[in-house]
C-alpha cells in the first residue's frame, strides 16, 4: 500500500495541536450500497478505500493512534449472511493491508472481547498482524472489533476483582488501568459518519472529553480530505475538562 495518493496536509492545519489520539465510527456502509443498488457487503467492501486512504491521512497529519469501529458488540444482531461476510471480510482487509502497514511503520492493535463466534482464522490472522507489527512507533492503528465501551468496562470490573483490589483502592485510575488499551490514552477527536448523532457504545468511558464532529459522508466516500477537515474543525474548539478559561 505505498501512498497511492499523497495528498499534502493543507497549511490550514495547525500541525503543533493535531489530535494525538483520534478514534472513528465507520458508519454508512449498508446506505452506500443500498443508493447504488448494491448488496449492503459492497458497501462494507468499498469501506476498504477509505480506511486505507485516511490511515495514510492520519500518518500524514502525526497523528499517534487512530482508533476505528470495526465491529460491535452488537452487530452480531445482524443477518448471519453479513456478520460472516465482516469476519472475512476484516480478515481479508488485514492479509492485504498488514505488510504495506507494517513498511510503513505501523503498529497494529485490537480492542474487543475475545469470542467463539469469532472464527479462529480471523483470530489467527489477529494475532499475527498484530506480532508482526509489534514494534513500530509511527501510529497504532487500533481496531476495534467485538467492541463494546459496556463490555469494556465490565470487563475492566471482572479485572479489578480478579486482582483483588479492596473497595478503598478503586478509582478512575484502577479502572482506566484495566481498560483494553490503557496506554493509547483517550481519542481527543471522535469522527461519525453517514450523519448519525449518536455513540453507538463505542469508549464509552474514554470520550468523557473527547470532541465529537459528525460527518454526513457515508463511510466508502469519506476520504482524508474530510478527516483534515474534521480536525480543523477540532482546532477551533476550545476544550476546558470542566475548566473556566483564565
Ligand atoms: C458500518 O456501516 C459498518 C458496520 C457496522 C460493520 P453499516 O453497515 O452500519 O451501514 P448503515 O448504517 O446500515 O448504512
Ligand atoms: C456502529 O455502527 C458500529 C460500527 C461502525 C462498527 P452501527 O451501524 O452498528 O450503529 P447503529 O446501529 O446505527 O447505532
Ligand atoms: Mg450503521
Amino acid at each position: 500500500m505505498p501512498d497511492p495518493r499523497p495528498v499534502p496536509v493543507p497549511r490550514a492545519i495547525d500541525r503543533a495541536s493535531v489530535p494525538r489520539h483520534v478514534a472513528i465510527v465507520m458508519d454508512g456502509n449498508g446506505r452506500w450500497a443500498a443508493k447504488r443498488g448494491l448488496a449492503r457487503t459492497e458497501g462494507h467492501g468499498a469501506g476498504e478505500k477509505a480506511l486505507v486512504d485516511v490511515t495514510y491521512g492520519a500518518i500524514s497529519l502525526g497523528v499517534k493512534v487512530l482508533t476505528v469501529y470495526a465491529f460491535s458488540t452488537e452487530n452480531w444482531r445482524r443477518p448471519l449472511e453479513e456478520v460472516r461476510y465482516l469476519m472475512n471480510f476484516n480478515r481479508g482487509l488485514l492479509e492485504r493491508n498488514r505488510d504495506d502497514l507494517h513498511d510503513q511503520g505501523v503498529r497494529i492493535t485490537f480492542s474487543g472481547r475475545s469470542d467463539r463466534r469469532v472464527p479462529k482464522r480471523v483470530v489467527r490472522d489477529m494475532n499475527d498482524a498484530q506480532e508482526l507489527t509489534l514494534k513500530n512507533t509511527v501510529m497504532t492503528l487500533n481496531i476495534a472489533f467485538n467492541y463494546g465501551g459496556r463490555a469494556e468496562i465490565v470487563d475492566a470490573v471482572r479485572r479489578l476483582v480478579k486482582d483483588k483490589v479492596p473497595e478503598s483502592k478503586i478509582n478512575e485510575k484502577a479502572i482506566a488501568a484495566r481498560l483494553y488499551h490503557p496506554e493509547l490514552a483517550d481519542p481527543d477527536l471522535v469522527i461519525r459518519t453517514s450523519g448519525e448523532y449518536r455513540i453507538s457504545n463505542f469508549l464509552l468511558w474514554e470520550l468523557a472529553y473527547s470532541e465529537l464532529v459528525f460527518s454526513d459522508q457515508l463511510w466508502p466516500d469519506f476520504r482524508r480530505e474530510n478527516l483534515f477537515e474534521a480536525v480543523r474543525e477540532y482546532q477551533r474548539r476550545e476544550r476546558r475538562y470542566g475548566g473556566v478559561d483564565t
